[in-house]
């Protein structure tokens, strides 16, 4: 499967409860995508034991593989407690927490060794959007290109999000024509960062997805699925964005 819809609760659990959620997603008839949820650590175990054919991922990986390094989770870790992917870089990490492109490479070269699929995201700000498409070509590449130098141009076992930073949690999102046109940059800047990836790497839409724009976004954005941050919250809505992706309504 080259199609996923990844839920990351980010530091919230689902109000319906993690046993609940879990069962709507689980009985839901399966489809030609992946689904990933992605909560807080704590939860991972959790989630593994009730998952069949959910895959369990992280919401960020350590960059070092063990020691002195108070507050990070390594990889070998999460794959150790059942997690297949783990989300590096985003746009919370970078801009609260001040993570850089250099952490983020290594972060995401260490979750591909570790057999983990790696959940690259990156997006450019408002200034960078209101600047123009080749401004925003410019930072996307530049991202690209950064954590693939960091990451030792390491192509296997990555998924790219792109999330632009305005459309995350505004409810402001990008329009499938918007998307379509900034991911054939990005697909461009991978082909020639990292000359030894598949043309196919995957490439999703995250960023204020919810049921009722995810037609546009699959119709006219040209992606291979979704990162959800408040919509997948709700299974149900979760739901609602796998079928639109799936095609089935
Ligand atoms: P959002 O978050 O869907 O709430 O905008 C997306 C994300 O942060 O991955």
């Amino acid at each position: 499967m080259n199609r996923y819809v990844i839920a990351n609760w980010k530091m919230n659990v689902p109000p319906e409860g993690i046993g609940g959620y879990m069962d709507v997603l689980e009985n839901a008839p399966a489809g030609d995508a992946q689904v990933v949820v992605a909560p807080p650590f704590l939860y991972i175990p959790e989630l593994v034991k009730k998952a069949r054919r959910i895959a369990v991922g992280a919401q960020n990986c350590g960059d070092r593989k063990s020691g002195a390094f108070t507050g990070e989770v390594s990889a070998a870790m999460l794959r150790d407690a059942g997690a297949w992917f783990a989300i590096v870089g985003h746009s919370e990490r970078r801009g609260v927490y001040g993570e850089g492109d250099e952490l983020v490479g290594r972060r995401m070269a260490l979750a591909v060794e570790n057999g983990l699929t790696a959940v690259l995201c990156i997006g450019e700000d408002l200034s960078v959007r209101d600047a123009g498409l080749p401004r925003v070509t410019e930072h996307l590449s530049s991202q690209v290109r950064a954590v693939a130098q960091a990451a030792d141009a390491r192509p296997g076992g990555v998924v790219i999000a792109y999330e632009p930073v305005w459309a995350i949690g505004t409810g402001r999102n990008a329009s499938g024509a918007m998307v379509a046109e900034t991911v054939a940059q990005i697909r461009s800047a991978v082909t020639q960062f990292w000359p030894a990836s598949r043309a196919t790497t995957p490439i999703l839409y995250g960023g204020s997805v919810t049921p009722d724009n995810v037609g546009d976004l699959v119709a006219n954005g040209n992606i291979d699925g979704f990162l959800v941050g408040g919509a997948s919250l709700d299974s149900r809505k979760f739901l609602a964005i796998y079928d639109g992706l799936v095609g089935r309504k």
